[in-house]
């Protein structure tokens, strides 16, 4: 049993897998309406190749072999192994009636959904989030857990992350937070309104183009295109594809997720194209993915240095819009801080409460604390004591996020992972990067793309998220970081007195 053949055969399940993601993007993107319905049969097709090859019995053989025999292989091949056999012992727990149930029950569940949401009617998506929120303990007790089942989950998207870990993480950030957003709060906002007037499409579309260029994003190796929800999708670090969406009648909506989505590319662009299919070509975690994109589109895109290289040139493409508005206006406005009930429209503060209440559901669900009946009025208690806001309708509270609808559970603390990891990473970026304020205020951001390359991008799974943030940081995730850019950055756009950090 060699390692050849081990990586053989992860390179043929990628060629599936990846050519399955290929047609998702399509779908997503260019695919006429009527094609969806065997657009889903071409896919599922694929995913349960893909499924049975990485369960194989002749996989096991050669994965247990070689990792017994650990010898003669390399660091990264034993990495490799390890985490092949981790994901392949975890597959092997699935039976396929558990799968196909799964699977019948999300899309059932995302109808559902839909509809409730569209009709604002909890009850009409209550009976099969049940069904959902069961299959989910279920899938916990096969998979195992120490502690709590909710942790079985949660490894999914973020291996190593736990409840135990995240209650002292979430209880730190709901401490230092609250005062300080209530502060902010309490001191006029800023005027924004000028964000919301007319920008046509075409401008924002090549505007689009431009910031992903000076991203460095490698259009020989990517491209972008428009779909409802943005998105990155990869099939190989050599072919990395970001979507945007353009609303006229908003421009921070193009520009931010813009931003986000580039981070996310520059990412898997970066990663090692050799160790395609293999864990070292692979993204870490959720959480350090987005750590790529917040790091961009918040520490980078919201910050003084970046628009006073950008802003004149966004003034001459909207003369009349911005024309009157000054840089210092225009980095206000983009940093307007309110609380508010539409977590994908929160600003960078308060977004992390609406994750915290998010957090709190999914682990009383899956601990069963917490009934799926019970949800509407738990959710509008949370908010109203996270947020201080009166959720008006189910629609634009508990019925507003998908995913649950797809099982997603354990999805969103990554969210605030990723950027609590960005804020550590870009504090450590400035250390170690000469200049890193003058070379982004002169419009230069390669530098610390070469940085991320270099420190992140380039080991792809090599190291676990804990691992890599202390190789990075020298120490691991500690939400110190981010709140002192918080507190830092924002008590200036508000006149806040400073504290000593
Ligand atoms: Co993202």
């Amino acid at each position: 049993m060699s390692y050849t053949e081990y990586k053989l055969r992860l390179t043929k399940i990628a060629d599936i897998s990846y050519t399955a993601a290929l047609l998702s993007w399509d779908q997503e993107t260019y695919m006429p309406e009527k094609g969806a319905g065997f657009r889903a049969q071409q896919i599922a097709t694929l995913s349960a190749l893909a499924h049975g090859q990485s369960t194989s019995a002749e996989l096991g053989d050669i994965l247990n072999s070689l990792n017994k025999s650990g010898n003669e292989l390399s660091e990264k091949e034993k990495r490799n192994v390890a985490r092949s056999l981790k994901d392949y012992t975890k597959q092997k727990k699935y039976s396929t009636e558990f799968v196909e149930r799964l699977s019948r029950t999300a899309s059932e569940c995302f109808q559902a959904w839909q509809k409730a949401k569209k009709e604002n009617n909890f009850s009409l998506f209550a009976p099969l989030l049940e069904t959902m929120v069961d299959l989910k303990k279920q899938e916990a007790e096969l998979l195992g857990y120490e502690a709590h089942p909710y942790n079985a989950l949660l490894d999914q998207y973020e291996p190593g992350a736990t409840v135990a870990a995240l209650d002292i993480l979430f209880k730190d950030v709901r401490e230092q937070m609250v005062d300080f957003v209530k502060q902010i709060a309490a001191v006029p906002k800023p005027d924004d309104g000028f964000m919301y007037r007319h920008y046509p499409k075409e401008k924002q579309w090549n505007h689009g183009l431009d910031l992903l260029k000076q991203m460095h994003y490698d259009f020989e190796a990517g491209r972008q295109d428009i779909s409802i929800h943005p998105f990155t999708t990869s099939f190989n670090a050599l072919d990395v594809r970001v979507t945007t969406k353009i609303l006229e009648d908003n421009l921070k909506s193009m520009i931010w997720s813009c931003i986000h989505e580039g981070g996310h590319g520059l990412y898997e662009q970066g990663l090692p194209s050799g160790e395609y299919g293999l864990p070292s070509g692979e993204a870490i975690s959720l959480g350090i993915h987005e750590s790529q994109s917040r790091l961009w589109e918040n520490n980078v895109g919201r910050s003084l240095p970046y628009w006073k290289a950008n802003y004149k040139n966004l003034q001459s493409l909207y003369p009349e819009n911005l024309g009157k508005v000054s840089l210092e206006q225009f980095y206000r406005a983009m940093n307007r801080v309110e609380p508010s009930f539409i977590r994908i429209e929160a600003d960078e503060l308060t977004y992390h409460f609406h994750i915290l209440v998010r957090y709190d559901v999914e682990k009383k669900l899956i601990g069963g604390e917490l009934k799926v009946k019970e949800l509407p009025e738990y959710w509008n208690a949370c908010y109203k004591e996270y947020l201080g806001v009166n959720v008006p309708s189910d629609d634009k509270g508990v019925l507003q996020d998908i995913h649950w609808s797809h099982g997603s559970f354990g999805y969103f603390p990554t969210y605030s992972l990723g950027s609590f990891y960005a804020a550590q990473f870009f504090h450590r970026a400035s250390l170690e990067i000469k200049g890193l304020e003058n070379q982004i205020e002169q419009g230069n951001l390669l530098p610390l793309l070469e940085w991320l390359r270099e420190k992140i991008h380039r080991h792809g799974k090599f190291y676990s998220a804990e691992e890599l943030c202390t190789q990075v940081t020298g120490e691991k995730l500690n939400f110190k970081y981010f709140m002192d850019y918080a507190k830092n950055k924002y008590s200036t756009i508000y006149n806040l007195k400073k504290e000593a950090v």
